[in-house]
């Protein structure tokens, strides 16, 4: 998405023959675009036509169980208290929903190999809390680190290789794009000078695999909330070469450089993505702010028109007490909410902020999953009494 790229082999002019080396005939090119033909789009190339359904096989329901709608209170979830499982689909637990979000964690613990999945619904979010590995995909492999984001548009093919079995992940579903935010981007679409990272910073898909290969190959698709499975005659990654903007890439957390000031600076200076539904910021250790009269902390804020959630991923985090990693927060908007008791003054005359985390705040209120009451410590709400 951030920027052109192209990998592998494309004819020199787009929608011409582009013939395959052995005289066999043409190469089979495929348009990859969202939003009609109006959003990020990029051209491939496949050996094989990418149409050739075998058989369609059952499809499962995995509609989020919503246990509560509509809610106003504060919470904390133990995200590690989440059970690791196998495989990478089934360790998914979808905890905080509304209409245009899946907000969830995952524990996988092998690499998805037996099939391939597809996400038709939403571009996918996948926040690395633990774990290392490859995200191998149909236009290109990248290798993924603690810290890392993965932002998969909705559409494309991928499997996902894990180098050990202890991973844990927030992910989001979105179902409108997820964008660097417009105001870091000038009138052509480059990053501008105050934006807190660039393009030299992501992590673009390589190593093309390119597999021409004939069988039987499941790709599971996720739409409307059903798990569809497909059998294609080939192999998925078939294809030579792509070049456009609609492509799984990466950024590290530990790559956002921190916008400071004198005086404590509001959220939007975290921020890393946006959709039209919500934003992602990240919260990174930085220098504090340097008034010599600077409180740090942040103020109460009311977050009228939208829920706030933060996963805390390491470090200290000054604003709260009693967080750990992988705990999640929910503020719901309608509600103000602020620091902990006593944690204005401690971050007085502190100089820097330890903190690492992952905030994303919707404009539209979340639903709770039977899996996060589960999750929920039931008494966070409290947390603020003296
Ligand atoms: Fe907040």
């Amino acid at each position: 998405m951030p920027v052109y790229h192209k990998l592998g082999k494309i004819p020199a002019k787009r929608h011409t023959q582009f013939e395959k080396p052995d005289g066999s005939g043409l190469y089979y090119e495929q348009l990859f675009g969202t939003i009609g033909f109006d959003g990020m789009a990029s051209l491939m190339y496949h050996i094989h036509r990418p149409t050739q359904v075998m058989q369609i096989l059952d499809s499962k329901d995995i509609t989020p169980k919503i246990a509560n709608a509509q809610q106003l209170m504060m919470r904390k979830l133990i995200g590690f208290n989440v059970e690791p499982k196998e495989d990478f689909l089934d360790s998914r637990v979808p905890l905080l929903v509304n209409k245009d979000c899946i907000i969830g964690l995952a524990a996988p613990q092998k690499s998805l190999r037996e099939y391939f999945y597809k996400n038709a619904d939403s571009d996918e979010l996948l926040f690395i809390h633990k774990g290392s590995g490859t995200l191998r995909t149909q236009l290109g492999n990248i290798v993924f680190e603690y810290g890392d984001y993965l932002i998969i548009p909705r559409g494309m093919i991928y499997q996902i290789d894990f180098d050990t079995t202890d991973n844990r992940i927030f992910y989001v579903e979105s179902h409108s794009p997820i964008y660097t935010p417009k105001r870091y981007r000038n009138y052509f679409g480059q990053l501008l000078e105050h934006s807190p990272y660039c393009e030299r910073d992501y992590k673009l898909p390589s190593t093309l695999e390119t597999h021409d290969e004939k069988g039987e190959f499941i790709i599971k698709i996720k739409k409307q909330n059903q798990l569809h499975s497909l059998v294609y005659q080939y192999h998925p990654f078939d294809v030579v070469g792509f070049d456009g903007y609609n492509y799984p890439w990466g950024f590290s957390i530990h790559n956002f450089e921190p916008i400071t000031g004198r005086i404590h600076q509001p959220p939007p200076v975290h921020q890393t993505f946006q959709t039209d539904a919500f934003v992602v910021c990240s919260f990174c250790p930085r220098l504090f702010d340097y008034h010599p009269k600077a409180v740090p902390a942040p103020y109460n804020h009311s977050n009228i028109d939208s829920d706030e959630v933060i996963y805390y991923v390491d470090g200290d985090f000054m604003s709260r007490n009693d967080i750990a990693q992988g705990h999640i927060t929910l503020h719901p908007g309608g509600i103000p909410h602020g620091p902990a008791p006593g944690a204005m003054e401690r971050s007085i005359g502190k100089k820097e902020a330890h903190e690492l985390a992952v905030m994303v705040d919707t404009f539209r209120p979340l639903q709770l999953t039977e899996e996060a009451l589960q999750l929920d410590d039931g008494k966070y709400f409290h947390s603020w009494i003296e």
